[in-house]
């Protein structure tokens, strides 16, 4: 054993060591190469440091290098030094974090962890946190917690008698929702499609005087970070017109981060009025995969909603995670989450969301005075660049995808065709950000020349 983590601890070294220099996304060579992982499985067993020779050889060329300081896809963060150690140490203690007795240190964390996080981001001191793979659940786990508060103050027990005969509830997005909302939703027998939609504004913040007349059971949906634009809606307000009984959730995804940096926190004025917020760890607190949290104000909710008990699954001393989350047995994730916040302090993480963000303007401000056009207001980190006609913006994204200096993906906003810039990573720096913008701006060119040629 001793060798073989030697082994592994100098193969990622010399992994994380390449990213820098090597291409954003992996080579056609590396993706062919993968192909030899297809064999029939052998008879004998292997030995574990041929396995990760393997592995190594074959697999870590056709990584996308999405933790280097140039990959803007989607909002995916690197992971710091601190958290990603963490989780090399984790692995050896294999932790199942699902009951106290199974993993004290893990739910001791959880417990830290807990109080840190209310408090960075100006949550009511009582919010409990259920520590789940990501968005798309912390969404759920929200919802869930919604749901049983809502049909509870009509008399309606959804955990026992589910939602068959149960008073119908209305459940509110804005128009610009994001998918993972509906499909938590959809999970929890609400429904996808029976929603009502407000209209958005063209940033896609929710027209709040758009907002239907509620009678009975009901979630208004709210989002702090449209995946798009960055935008948050204005929760305040939400909640100023709410009726009584309405539930607020927040889908904040990654914008939530921008409440524990004092030059953002007034995007999420209101955020400590809501009942549930789901965010993600992976995104912008910058852990390893896979990491988010549902904050929910009553913690009874959330309980009520997640809880299950049987006679072999002895309680804790103190606060039993399974009963927050959905699952039982489960990774220990608050173990990089300690280590993420240990590592950076309040200052660090401040600091590392300003940053994306002067450097989301920095791409805008450079893309913009080379004439190119930014769709949205780049008031958080992301950036929306429109190269022209759509299929000029396509062929851009393309080119560079393909030169493999930096990643970008592409979305439709608002009916225009445009290119994703997310700056997320702890890793990215100013040379990172003049490289990208150089890279992108030749591409640009390229394409621009080849077009001219054509005609
Ligand atoms: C606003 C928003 N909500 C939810 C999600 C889903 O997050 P995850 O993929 O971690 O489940 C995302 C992902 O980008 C997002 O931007």
């Amino acid at each position: 054993m001793d060798s073989l983590l030697n082994d592994v601890a100098s193969r990622a070294q010399r992994y994380l060591a390449s990213v820098a220099e090597r291409r954003v996304s992996p080579s056609l060579a590396a993706l062919k190469g993968l192909e030899a992982f297809a064999i029939p499985l052998q008879d004998e067993p292997l030995a574990p440091a041929n396995v990760l020779a393997e592995l190594d050889s074959l697999g870590s060329p056709a990584t996308v290098a999405s933790i280097g300081g140039r990959y803007f896809g989607f909002v995916t963060g690197g992971a710091l030094p601190a958290a990603q150690a963490a989780n090399m140490l984790a692995a050896a203690w294999d932790q199942n974090a699902g009951l106290e007795l199974q993993s004290p240190v893990s739910a001791y964390l959880e417990r830290v962890c807990r109080g840190w996080l209310v408090e960075l981001l100006g949550l009511p001191a009582q919010t409990e946190i259920g520590f789940v793979t990501g968005a798309t659940m912390a969404n759920f786990t929200g919802l869930a917690a919604a749901r049983h508060a809502v049909l509870q103050a009509h008399g309606w027990d959804v955990e026992a008698r589910g939602l068959f005969g149960a008073p119908p509830i209305t459940v509110v997005v804005g128009n610009e929702v994001h998918v993972s909302l509906l499909k938590a939703l959809s999970l929890l027998g609400l429904g996808r499609e029976r929603v009502v939609r407000v209209p958005v504004d063209g940033q896609g913040r929710m027209i709040v005087a758009k907002l239907p007349a509620i009678e009975g059971p009901a979630i208004i949906c709210a989002q702090a970070g449209n995946v798009n634009t960055g935008a948050f809606d204005p929760i305040a307000e939400i909640a100023r017109v709410r009726g009584t009984g309405t539930w607020i959730h927040v889908d904040g995804a990654f914008g939530l981060w921008a409440a524990a940096a004092p030059a953002k926190r007034a995007l999420t004025a209101g955020i400590e009025l809501a009942d549930s917020i789901a965010t993600d760890a992976h995104k912008w607190l910058n852990v390893p995969y896979d990491s988010g949290l549902a904050f929910v104000r009553d913690p009874r909710a959330l309980n009520a909603a997640m809880s299950a008990s049987a006679a072999y699954l002895i309680e804790g001393e103190s606060r039993d995670p399974h009963l927050f989350v959905p699952e039982m047995s489960r990774r220990a994730r608050a173990i990089e989450i300690w280590a993420a916040l240990r590592s950076l302090g309040r200052r660090g993480l401040a600091e590392m969301i300003e940053r994306n963000c002067r450097h989301a303007e920095r791409f805008a401000h450079e893309l913009r005075k080379a004439g190119h056009e930014i769709l949205n207001d780049v008031a958080l980190n992301q950036v929306l660049v429109s190269f022209g006609a759509p299929e000029r913006t396509r062929r851009v994204i393309a080119a560079i995808q393909q030169d493999g200096t930096c990643w970008c993906g592409g979305t439709e906003w608002q009916g225009n065709i445009a290119m994703r810039i997310s700056v997320s990573s702890w890793a990215t720096n100013d040379a990172d950000v003049a490289k990208s913008i150089e890279a992108i701006l030749r591409c640009a060119r390229e394409v621009q020349r080849a077009a001219t040629e054509r005609a």
